[in-house]
């Protein structure tokens, strides 16, 4: 397999560029404030101490931070998986605290596209239908559900292989299956923790170089990671270290690939 995906092709880049239509235009899409999460235990667990961040549409932002730092809580907490212990969070405007439980599903299940080191594919559907399984919740019929999926594996260089099974995919080959998973929904923002964790560097490159395209075709992205190298390519670079923000920094020239 090539290392360098095919460019995005326009129709592509628009599955890619609706996303930020999505929710309140004029609210930044993440919004996290003074959040700080506390696990229970002897002694309790502060993973998380009054930090909070804005993100705005079509932002490439790398979160680094070392192992415990709360890399992972933020990313739980940024993408309504979990609750805060104190602080708010709010998607494209909306508070998440004020919301029943289904609401947050939904507005989870439309809004917020995940990408996770592990990938979390379903090892006996296709890619097709791994990606069309990100459309479940937003009451697509099936027909348009894998029309979308199709044109979402193109988005990631996967159109020839839409009925492999995870199995028969390589690594780089199953990450690209779970962007095109999370990408589906036209979200408003992409949540992805250690996306080239179990990945070797060469094909690592290329899913960070997927994720540069998908920036510059307008998605808005989280790419959490430990390694500095990867978020000192990123536009923005947020450090987070024993649960607080301490540097946030935007580059002059944005590359991320
Ligand atoms: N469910 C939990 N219960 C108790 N403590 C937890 C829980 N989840 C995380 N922690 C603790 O919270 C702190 C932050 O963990 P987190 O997983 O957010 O770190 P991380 O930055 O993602 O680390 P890594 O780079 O190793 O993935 C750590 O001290 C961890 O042990
Ligand atoms: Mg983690």
């Amino acid at each position: 397999m090539s290392h360098v995906p095919p460019p995005i092709s326009e129709s592509a880049a628009l599955v890619a560029r609706d996303g930020a239509a999505l929710g309140d235009a004029e609210a930044p899409v993440l919004d996290v404030d003074r959040v700080t999460k506390t696990y229970p235990g002897e002694p309790p667990v502060k993973a998380l101490r009054e930090a909070s961040l804005t993100i705005g549409p079509g932002e490439l932002v790398g979160i680094v931070g070392p192992s415990g730092s709360g890399k992972t809580t933020l990313l739980q907490l940024m993408g309504t998986l979990d609750r805060p212990t104190s602080g708010r969070v709010r998607i494209t405007g909306l508070d998440v605290a004020t919301m029943a439980d289904d609401d947050v599903a939904y507005l989870r299940a439309t809004r917020i596209g995940f990408i996770f080191q592990q990938f979390f594919l379903a090892e006996h559907s296709t890619a097709l239908d791994n990606v069309a399984d990100g459309l479940l919740y937003a009451g697509i019929p099936v027909g348009q559900r894998r029309e979308r999926a199709l044109d979402a594996l193109q988005l990631v260089g996967l159109a020839d292989r839409p009925h492999a099974r995870p199995t028969q995919l390589s690594g780089g080959q199953r990450q690209r299956v779970a962007i095109a998973r999370a990408l589906v929904g036209r979200p408003a923002i992409v949540l992805a923790d250690e996306p080239t964790g179990n990945l070797d560097q060469a094909t690592g490159q290329s899913i960070l170089d997927l994720v540069g395209q998908l920036h510059q075709a307008g998605s808005t992205i989280v790419v959490i990671t430990h390694d500095h190298a990867i978020a000192e390519r990123m536009p923005r670079k947020i450090e987070i270290l024993d649960g607080r923000i301490v540097a946030d920094t935007r580059t002059a020239s944005p590359d991320p690939s």
